[in-house]
């Protein structure tokens, strides 16, 4: 009798003890994967995400809801043959709480499936794979960037409102590439142009020769184009260098032009493209941000950095209203689905299937330059094909 006593009491005392350390202890440290490419054709995108993202985080004292960030970084060589394993290295060895990646579509269809089947939060801050935010669409999976469908459609638009008759394309032959071309030619062909030859070659081959003695061949009114990082440098030297960019007008995603121009230099100046980001934008926001992450950096922003910034935006807001509990997912979801989100770009809102609805913008190319046009295609909204949330 008297030992179970003494037993109870101890047991009581001690959960009092812990319940105390408990409440006076921080939280635990949030676990944040950041898989990305850190070498490769878009390794200078990887970094700008990673600059974004940690702008955002610093501007808010380090914290999300009160808990610190401790980073597991993993460079991902936008290589989808290693993509699988890479992520389950995070989720099921490192045991992060949430994913951050990536740039390239391929190796972001592999973190969605993961994400999908695990339930772990995935922010991804570039990749357009329509698939993300389509068939593969989860209450635990949210972009901060595109489809790749959008900036290629809000470009048909435009090139058949300018009149423009029969257009060539030329990309990588990978997801985002496909997707681009794919997005361009619905518009394109629904205001009345035709694409005449679509050429492509694999992930990341930068030997354009043959393909550009193709263009000169063909001869069509334009070209339509997706490249990105160092691909889309060299692409736009070659182009103009072949003496093309004067007889046969070069069109793109803005991915073209966007974080390449100090390297493309002349070659690239005039060249209209399409994006969610323009550089000189009247936007408040935009000149904070860009005068914060020159200050940071010694670097000027592109729009990976922004998209960067916008994935901790998001990050933030969902564990705002979940006191930083990672496991309460829809409660998560519903806050990041009602927000309005402060971005550089313009404040947006995700779509049902949690892939931002924005405007297009139509930029030229003016010395160091994206220089904002006008509208291509206000608050456009992914079709979202195949999701079902
Ligand atoms: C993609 O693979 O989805 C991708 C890569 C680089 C970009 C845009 C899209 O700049």
């Amino acid at each position: 009798m008297k030992t179970s006593i003494i037993r109870t009491t101890v047991i009581a005392a001690t959960a009092a003890a812990l319940t105390t350390a408990a409440s006076a202890q921080p939280a635990a440290k949030l676990k944040v994967g950041l898989m990305l490419p850190y070498t490769g054709t878009f390794a200078a995108l990887g970094n700008a995400i990673e600059n974004g993202f940690k702008l955002y985080l610093a501007e808010q004292g380090g914290k999300f809801a009160g808990r610190e960030v401790e980073f597991v970084k993993v460079d991902d060589e936008s290589d989808p043959s290693k993509a699988t394993d890479n992520v389950n290295k995070l989720v099921k060895r490192d045991n992060v709480d949430v994913l951050i990646g990536t740039v390239h579509s391929g190796v972001a269809l592999a973190m969605a499936k993961v994400a999908k089947e695990s339930g772990t939060l995935l922010i991804v801050p570039n990749a357009g794979a329509d698939a993300v935010t389509g068939a593969m669409c989860a209450p635990n999976i949210f972009r901060s960037s595109f489809s790749n469908w959008q900036p290629g459609y809000a470009m048909g638009e435009v090139m058949a409102k300018r009149g423009i008759k029969k257009v060539a394309t030329i990309t990588w032959k990978y997801a985002a590439g496909d997707e681009s071309v794919r997005g361009f030619k619905e518009a394109f062909e629904k205001g009345g142009g035709t694409v005449v030859k679509e050429l492509n070659l694999p992930f990341p081959n930068v030997e354009f020769q043959a393909l550009l003695t193709d263009i000169a061949a063909t001869k069509p009114d334009a070209v339509y184009t997706f490249f990105a990082g160092g691909g889309a440098v060299k692409f736009v030297k070659d182009y103009s260098a072949a003496g093309l960019k004067k007889t046969i007008p070069l069109y793109g995603s803005g991915f073209l032009t966007d974080g390449t121009l100090e390297a493309q230099g002349a070659d690239a100046e005039g060249l209209f493209t399409a994006l969610h980001y323009a550089d000189s934008m009247d936007i408040p926001k935009d000149k904070s941000f860009r005068l914060a992450y020159a200050k940071t950096y010694k670097l000027q922003p592109d729009v990976y950095a922004v998209q960067g910034y916008d994935a901790a935006q998001i990050l933030g807001i969902g564990l705002k209203a979940v006191n930083g509990d990672t496991s309460k997912k829809a409660e998560f979801a519903r806050a990041v689905e009602a927000a309005k989100i402060d971005s550089p770009r313009g404040a947006f809102s995700l779509s049902k299937a949690h892939n931002p609805v924005q405007d297009l913008y139509l930029r030229q190319v003016s010395g160091k330059e994206n220089k904002l046009v006008g509208i291509a295609s206000k608050a456009l909204s992914d079709p979202a094909r195949g999701c079902k949330m």
